[in-house]
Order: C-alpha cells, then structure tokens, then sequence
C-alpha cells in the first residue's frame, strides 16, 4: 500500500484565504503533493477559482460569478475569510500575500495560478473540480482543458507528467461534466465526486470510466469497505475532506489514494511520522 497524495483543499487554508495564490503558494511550500482548485465561469467566459455561486462568502462583493463579467469580479477584493476557522474573522478582509504582486486581492483567475504551477513545473499537482458545469452548457469543461493545454499542461489527449505522475487532474461532482472530460480528453484523469447526501455511498458508479472516485469523508466513515470496494473495481479512493488528527489517521488506515484537507502540513506529518 502506497501512502496517499496530500491533497490542500482549496490551498492551504489554514495559512491564507482559500483560493489565493497565497494558500495554493503555501501549500506548496509546505509540501503538499497537489492542490485542490474549484472553478468557474465568468459571464464573459473566463475561468476563475472561486468555490461559491456568489463572491459574497469571499469578497466584499455581491452577486453571482456565472452572472458578471471578470472586470465587474476585479472590482471586488477577495481573500475575506468567513466562517470556517475562527482566526478569519467574520467580515475581515484580510491581507493576503506579502509578495508586491498586483493580483493581490483580486479575483484569482486559472491562468494566473497555472502561471504559478508551472514556473516551477513539479512543485505541486493539481486537482481542479469544475463547479456547475450545466449552466455553461459545459463550455467550462472545454475551456479548462483548453486552457492547460495553453499552458503546456495538456499534450494530445494526456497530462504532462511531472515526477511519473499526471500534473493535474479534474474532478466533478457532476457525472456528466465527468464523462465530457472524457469525451474531450481521454487521457485526462477524472475524479467522480460523491456528495455527502448520498447513502448509501454509490456502488454504480464504479462501473464508470473514471480513474477515482471522491466520496465525502461521511460516506467512508459510514461504510469503511468502500475503499476496498473502488479498488476491486479498479478505481482509486480521494476522500475530501478530512482535517483532524484522527480523520487524518482513520483515511491513512484505510489506504485511501489521496487525502484532501484544509491541514496538508498536520496530514504531511502524520503520513510520515518522525
Ligand atoms: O475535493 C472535493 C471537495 O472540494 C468537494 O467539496 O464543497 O469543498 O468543493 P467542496
Ligand atoms: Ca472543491
């Protein structure tokens, strides 16, 4: 059993907002072995990394990102942090980089944290979950296999591959979205994310041609051989999102295939203890 990929949800948020180049910055620098990047679609057709519908959560803007134009999302500033861990204040907006660079502050698009990635190609993978596919007629599936293959990522049908393994990968909780990836490149690994509401956890899905499936960390606590279960239909196991020392523990145990979580450094060190 191989120990699992150390996956920093949304970057490291822990350390910096999420999705901000600071958090994917530092979980790299901390070691994770790829980070976890949702995106979506401008009005206007650009991919940016934002995890809600509305910027509200993390901006101090108002509205729908599928709704505005990224000039209209620039003029918000992003990196506020609302309740998920108590340092972030509600409301606060927070500084969120030391580096003089002039996105600080505003939206992160895809192409400026591929820009990062690959400035330094290997440093850290990547997992990019496309959010609400349908309402973009899946054009945001084209068009972030268009832009990796744009930044070198994408060569015929497959990932570049940076120390043996594929530089990126997309996930989906959208069966759809998941086969369009396919239809479009098949050489591109998938990911099947499984919601949370969903018991028992899906035993159809492992007929599918994805490479993995990602169930909620719930599920596998509710139904443990279903771990062993993906990998006797051939599937890997990422499981999302586990942050405390002892669901951290309980997934190294299991032998899951990736480990994603808000703690990469607390997961870094428990996979290879001292
Ligand atoms: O990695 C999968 C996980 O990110 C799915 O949940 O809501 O954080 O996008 P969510
Ligand atoms: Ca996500």
């Amino acid at each position: 059993m191989s120990a699992p990929e150390v996956v920093a949800h949304r970057g490291a948020t822990a350390e910096a907002p999420e999705h901000t180049l600071a958090a994917f910055r530092n979980a790299a620098v901390l070691g994770a072995d790829a980070v976890e990047c949702d995106v979506r679609m401008t009005r206007d057709g650009v991919l940016v990394c934002v995890h809600d519908r509305r910027v509200r959560r993390t901006s101090n803007g108002r509205g729908v990102v599928s709704a505005l134009h990224l000039a209209e999302l620039e003029q918000f500033r992003f990196g506020a942090r609302r309740s998920r861990f108590d340092r972030w204040k509600d409301d606060e907006i927070v500084a969120v980089t030391d580096e003089p660079d002039v996105e600080n502050g505003l939206v992160l698009t895809l192409d400026r944290l591929l820009e990062y990635v690959t400035a330094t190609p290997g440093t850290v993978r990547l997992a990019i979950e496309t959010k609400h596919p349908t309402r973009h007629a899946f054009r945001v599936e084209a068009e972030l296999l268009r832009t990796l293959r744009r930044f070198g990522l994408l060569r015929g049908d497959r990932p570049a591959e940076w120390g043996g393994k594929p530089a990126f990968r997309v996930m989906s909780f959208s069966q759809l979205a998941v086969r369009r990836v396919t239809a479009l490149a098949p050489g591109v690994p998938t990911v099947q994310l499984i919601g949370k509401r969903l018991r028992p956890v899906r035993t159809d899905l492992l007929s599918g041609s994805m490479t993995a499936v990602g169930p909620g960390l719930a599920l596998v606590r509710a139904d443990p051989g279903y771990v062993a279960q993906a990998h006797a239909a051939g599937k890997e196991v990422h499981v999302w999102t586990a942050n405390s020392p002892a669901d951290i523990d309980f997934l190294l145990t299991l032998g899951v295939d990736a480990l994603i979580t808000d703690r990469p450094d607390e997961a870094l060190r428990r996979r290879t203890p001292p």
